[in-house]
């Protein structure tokens, strides 16, 4: 039974029962979160697995090929030098401070203070006190890099350089990135995490006004002004996807915005490439010639592989999903400068006089194509995708993309998975890095590096915690031998890998139930105690050796895990039980 307060929740979006059962299937099933900006979905939704399972079964079509592992020997290797090992977070989820010291309200704040709610992000970690603490959690892992957003409200209360910088704002970010330096960390800065100024949202619609793109040009070029000295990596926004469907379509995250999945949540999307595209331009001509930085976008990518790969069916539908998940926002910057072929003909196929999907004038498609330097892949997961024109099952699929017609996802069995709450079901499959990357690379003319942005497991919080993660051990293993497999064997130009997260963290509406931290965070504790779980070792190991080099303990020990690590044990009794029962790797 889902908990009340889901039922209050729903209530509240007068949300009918059949949309509300829709609603926990996708969440089950792969999770509006995760990939989608892990939890995006306000509130955790809490519910049994096993029937929606089963239901998957009995779905048409259920011949699949075997997809559980097309599973690797382990490769031991090291990254060249100079690639960046690093920790992700966002500020709204670790910062705090939320009316400190004359930051403005976020959209997040706002939805947090609504009633009912509890306002967790108003201290989640307190990082805005704490940063040189976390930077010196970072240092201990021995990282290269950090990667965390600024938050716009708190150098820009209003939104707009109009309403005035806070020089408390500038003067938290100046010192944030001084430490990291003083560490030897590369910060790497995202711009837009989410957290948009209220005033933006209040006044003018937020991204669903075309002014936008001027305002978010005017906090960039002041983000580029403050900091670009020191700053060499910025990202313009963190997964388009899990913001704009979610807020602007669905309207289960904020702001909220609700019937948008059929027209708005484009009209969105065309107002946030575009905003990306001015902000690098503005980079390009005013800034990179001193400061000589990289501006790029980090894209939410959940791997589409097909059920079957001998089916073209099966293949065609799962490029499609590609297209409408990924291609969405790659296919303008990387490709074409236009929306994929598949988005056009299934979106405005039907009214070609009055077009959903918005259209690019060709002076657009040019300064949008191109306009990005490196690309961040935030890359979980994958999905088995197959063709069906079946209505049933309600998967992921028919509720947030559903002018993506004939296209249906399912997931195989043998996957192992993350916690059962909110960041639900986070299938484990290493090699939808590598197949991410390929696809990248040989769908886009747009030849750039490569940043793996985020990637990570997590598990329900638990009392006492469990600081031997081995579920987390285990993901780090297989997922950065993936990562060095992407890089030796098929040359892909990859120049970062950053963990999420740093520590647990506010998990956006879920709250600190579910933790994907390489540290533990003490939330009953005043101080907020943060303590480094078992996998911060292992990272560590892997980041000062570059990788696995042949010989090193860590290497040794994941390849006496490996196998281990590839059933289910050390995944699904987390899921069961939530604590505690792991069996050995023996
Ligand atoms: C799937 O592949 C794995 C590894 O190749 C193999 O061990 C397993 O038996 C296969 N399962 C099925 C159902 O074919
Ligand atoms: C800031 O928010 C806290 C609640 O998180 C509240 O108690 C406090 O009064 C607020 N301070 C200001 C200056 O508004
Ligand atoms: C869009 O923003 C502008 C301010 O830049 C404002 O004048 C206009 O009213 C807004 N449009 C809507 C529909 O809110
Ligand atoms: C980027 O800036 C360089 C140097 O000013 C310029 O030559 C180039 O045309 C710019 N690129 C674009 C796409 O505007
Ligand atoms: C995969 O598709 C091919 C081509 O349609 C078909 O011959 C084959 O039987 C399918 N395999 C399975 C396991 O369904
Ligand atoms: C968390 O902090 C509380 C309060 O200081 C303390 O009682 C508890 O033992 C701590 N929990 C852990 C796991 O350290
Ligand atoms: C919190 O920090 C203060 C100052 O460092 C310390 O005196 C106190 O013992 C800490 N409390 C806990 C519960 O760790
Ligand atoms: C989960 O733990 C229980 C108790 O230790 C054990 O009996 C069971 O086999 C485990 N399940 C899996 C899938 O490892
Ligand atoms: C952590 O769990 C692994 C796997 O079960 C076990 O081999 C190891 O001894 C445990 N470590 C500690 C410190 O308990």
């Amino acid at each position: 039974m889902p908990e009340p307060r889901v039922l209050l929740f729903v209530g509240s979006l007068l949300i009918t029962a059949a949309v509300f059962q829709l609603l926990m299937a996708a969440k089950t099933h792969s999770r509006i979160g995760g990939v989608l900006g892990h939890t995006a979905l306000p509130e955790d939704i809490s519910i049994d697995t096993r029937e929606y399972s089963q239901h998957i079964q009995d779905s048409p079509n259920p011949v699949r090929q075997n997809s559980s592992y097309p599973k690797e020997p382990f490769i031991s290797g090291t990254v060249p030098s100079g690639f960046l090992w690093g920790t992700s977070t966002a500020a709204y989820q670790v910062e705090g401070g939320w009316n400190t010291s004359g930051k403005g309200e976020s959209i997040w704040d706002h939805w947090a203070h609504q009633p009912g709610r509890t306002p967790l992000g108003d201290t989640a970690c307190d990082s805005y006190h704490k940063y040189a603490t976390d930077v010196q959690l970072g240092a201990n892992l021995a990282m290269t890099a950090y990667r965390f957003s600024i938050s716009w409200p708190r150098l820009l209360p209003d939104g707009t350089l109009a309403g005035g910088v806070n020089q408390a704002g500038v003067d938290y970010y100046n010192k944030l990135i001084d430490e990291l330096i003083a560490h030897k960390m590369v910060p790497f800065v995202t711009m837009y995490h989410w957290d948009l100024p209220q005033a933006l949202q209040t006044k003018y619609g937020g991204w669903t006004n075309a002014s936008m793109v001027d305002y978010f040009n005017d906090y960039a070029t002041l983000c580029f002004q403050k900091f670009g000295d020191r700053v060499k990596r910025w990202a313009t926004f963190n997964e388009p996807w899990s913001f704009i469907v979610p807020g602007y379509g669905l309207g289960v995250s904020p702001p909220q915005m609700l019937f948008g999945m059929k027209r708005r949540q484009y009209e969105v999307a065309h107002v946030v490439i575009k905003a990306h595209a001015r902000a690098w331009h503005t980079y390009n001509d005013s800034f990179r010639a001193q400061q000589g930085g990289e501006v790029g976008i980090v894209l939410g990518a959940l791997w589409g592989q097909p059920r079957n790969t001998s089916d073209p069916r099966d293949v065609q539908a799962a490029d499609n999903f590609e297209q409408f998940f990924l291609g969405w926002f790659a296919n303008p910057i990387y490709g074409n400068g236009d929306y994929p072929d598949a988005m056009k003909q299934m979106i405005n196929g039907d009214s070609a006089a009055d077009p959903r999907l918005p259209v690019f004038t060709e002076a657009e498609k040019a300064y949008v194509r191109g306009a990005a330097d490196f690309v961040g892949l935030n890359q979980y997961s994958a999905v088995l995708i197959y063709a069906s024109d079946h209505t049933f099952p309600l998967d992921f699929i028919s509720l947030v993309m559903p002018d993506l017609k004939g296209v249906k996802d399912t997931s195989d069995p043998t996957w192992p998975h993350g916690a059962s709450s909110g960041f639900a079901a986070s299938y484990v499959v290493p090699w939808n890095i590598r197949e991410q990357l390929r696809y990248f690379s040989e769908k886009y003319s747009h030849k750039v590096p490569f940043y793996i942005t985020e990637t990570g497991i997590s598990e329900k919080e638990q009392f006492p915690p469990n600081m031997n993660d081995t579920w987390r051990q285990c993901f780090y293993m297989l997922y950065v031998d993936e990562a060095i497999r992407a890089i030796k064997l098929d040359g892909r130009d990859v120049r970062g890998f950053f963990a999420w997260t740093l520590m647990d963290n506010i998990e956006w509406g879920s709250g600190h139930s579910v933790r994907l931290g390489l540290h533990y965070t003490n939330f009953s504790d005043p101080n907020l105690t943060r303590t480094p779980k078992a996998s911060a070792k292992l990272y560590r190991d892997i980041a000062t050796s570059g990788g696995f080099p042949e010989g090193a303990p860590h290497t040794k020990h994941t390849q006496d895990w490996w196998d281990w690590c590839h059933t289910n044990a050390p995944y699904n009794n987390n899921t069961e039980t939530g604590a505690g029962h792991y069996r050995g790797p023996h």
